[in-house]
């Protein structure tokens, strides 16, 4: 196996386990706590931007590991390139989408009796925004050119 083709491998295994496994985990759980805040009072509009973003994020990581991860560890395909670019866009979806989330929860102010809720809620939202930056810089960054220079 080429040097290049096996480090993009331990790399993807790598993304699988850190970030994919990782926001399965953590989505649900910030929609959970959402709506936990709404109920209380607070904006339904988060936990709707939340279920969004769990839906669209589930899709393009389905993309990747379907289509885009197993093109990679073969070494490559002529299509790649306007995989990755697809993916590169929706990457830059998931930014604004996070974007919006963000300006909502700083712009929410809780009635006393649900305080608690929304911090919890701007922590867990804060750890999963940082998770999933870091999740698309290694991707746009360190996996992604090693293959579009090739196809290009
Ligand atoms: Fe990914
Ligand atoms: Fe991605």
């Amino acid at each position: 196996m080429p040097r290049l083709q096996s480090a993009a491998a331990t790399l993807i295994a790598d993304l699988q386990v850190r970030f994919h496994d990782r926001h399965r985990i953590d989505l649900p759980l910030l929609v959970d706590l959402a709506c936990a805040y709404a109920w209380r009072g607070g904006s339904p509009a988060i936990a709707d931007r939340f279920a969004a973003l769990t839906e669209a994020l589930e899709s393009h990581m389905v993309k990747e590991e379907a289509h885009l991860f197993p093109m990679m560890e073969q070494g490559g395909h002529s299509l790649i390139g306007q995989l990755i670019d697809d993916m590169q866009a929706e990457h830059a979806a998931h930014t604004a989408a996070v974007v919006r989330i963000q300006a909502l929860l700083a712009a929410e102010r809780a009635e006393p009796a649900a305080e608690a809720q929304l911090s919890a809620l701007r922590a867990a939202a804060r750890k999963f925004f940082e998770d999933l930056a870091e999740h698309m810089r290694i991707e746009d960054e360190q996996l992604f050119p090693q293959f579009a220079r090739r196809a290009s």
